[in-house]
């Protein structure tokens, strides 16, 4: 597995902002180069969710993007990217990568991501889903991407919230190929 050390994280306005912000924080510490692009709607909800203004949410990044500059280096393949994340995903969102609609640069890095065979993963969050969801995620992964919705497991008997999202963004940190991330391992009963 190669090590990743360029990671595009997306935000976009489903609810979960927590995982997003949580990414950046691991990928700095892990010392892995962060590339971020926020939609509008992303940028609403780790307001509201999370009470982070967007200084403080770009502060987390290496480099942040505007989602309207198209003629960033991420809108390229040409620019060596690992892997990209979004956290959360949301049903547009997903929409948009499932039909290969490069209509912001957050969905046009996306696109870039599969084209390139490099790994995507999308933290969906809706619920119920309606057959439109569905259908997208099966296009995604039809098309080599991940459909990873946080859903928290409980058998490591998580203490808080923190606990639940660590637990998921370490596994979506490993998924994409960070060999220091450490989710935890079932060792059995
Ligand atoms: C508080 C709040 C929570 C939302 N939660 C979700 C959600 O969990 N999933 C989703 O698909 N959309 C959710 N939405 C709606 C999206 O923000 C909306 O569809 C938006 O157009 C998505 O645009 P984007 O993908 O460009 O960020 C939420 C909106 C608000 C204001």
């Amino acid at each position: 597995m190669v090590t990743a050390r360029r990671l595009i994280i997306g935000i976009t306005g489903a609810s979960g902002a927590v995982y997003g912000v949580r990414l950046l924080q691991r990928a700095r510490a892990l010392g892995v180069h962060t590339h971020l692009v926020v939609t509008p709607a992303g940028i609403l909800n780790v307001h509201h969710e999370l009470g982070l203004d967007r200084g403080e949410l770009e502060a987390l990044a290496d480099q942040s993007h505007a989602p309207g500059d198209v003629g960033a280096c991420i809108a390229s393949g040409s620019f060596m990217t690992d892997a990209m994340v979004i956290a959360p995903c949301s049903m547009k969102t997903l929409a948009a990568v499932a039909h290969g609609m490069g209509d912001n640069l957050l969905t046009r890095a996306a696109d870039v991501t599969l084209k390139e065979r490099r790994r995507l993963v999308l933290m969906v969050r809706e619920t119920p889903f309606n057959l439109a969801h569905l259908r997208n995620m099966t296009a995604v992964t039809e098309m080599g991407g991940i459909v990873f919705p946080p859903l928290p497991a409980f058998y490591h008997r998580p203490q808080s919230i923190d606990d639940l999202v660590n637990d998921t963004v370490e596994r979506v940190l490993a998924m994409v190929g960070l060999e220091k991330a450490m989710p935890q391992e079932w060792q059995g009963l």
